[in-house]
């Protein structure tokens, strides 16, 4: 199943303070207490990154950060946000994460946040 978001859910999605406001601080404090002691360097990846959240996240814990999407509106809008942080624009891939073209191993971390993967046809693949 592909669901295609408009451009302008981006940007509500980026600002939500209601239920997505919640869901995203209580996922963000799980995420850090599970990077506790780990080394936070090398490259990641974050799939279905819709506005490059887990980017910036990954970028200010000391990670490389890459990211995909399956829709051209998150990656513009990922474009957008990322720059203003410095971080370049090509880190960010317009790409199905059940069909990803980089080498194994490649990564360090590999995030798929919010039931990013609950939107995917094929779980397994992902
Ligand atoms: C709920 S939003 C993701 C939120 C984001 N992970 C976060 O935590 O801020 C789901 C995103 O996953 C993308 N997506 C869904 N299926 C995908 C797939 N197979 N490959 C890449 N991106 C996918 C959608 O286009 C959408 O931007």
């Amino acid at each position: 199943m592909k669901i295609n978001y408009p451009t302008s859910w981006y940007e509500q999605y980026e600002i939500a303070r209601s239920d997505d406001g919640l869901k995203k601080a209580l996922e963000h404090s799980a995420f850090e207490e599970l990077l506790a002691g780990f080394a936070c360097h090398g490259d990641s990846l974050d799939i279905g990154t819709a506005t490059g959240r887990y980017m910036r996240v990954a970028t200010e814990l000391g990670f490389t950060a890459f990211g995909i999407d399956n829709s051209i509106h998150a990656v513009s809008a990922t474009r957008e946000y990322i720059s203003h942080l410095g971080i370049p624009t090509e880190r960010v891939q317009l790409m199905d994460g059940a069909d990803m073209d980089f080498e194994n191993e490649r990564f360090r971390l590999v995030t798929c946040m919010m039931s990013t993967i609950s939107h995917s046809y094929d779980y397994f693949a992902i």
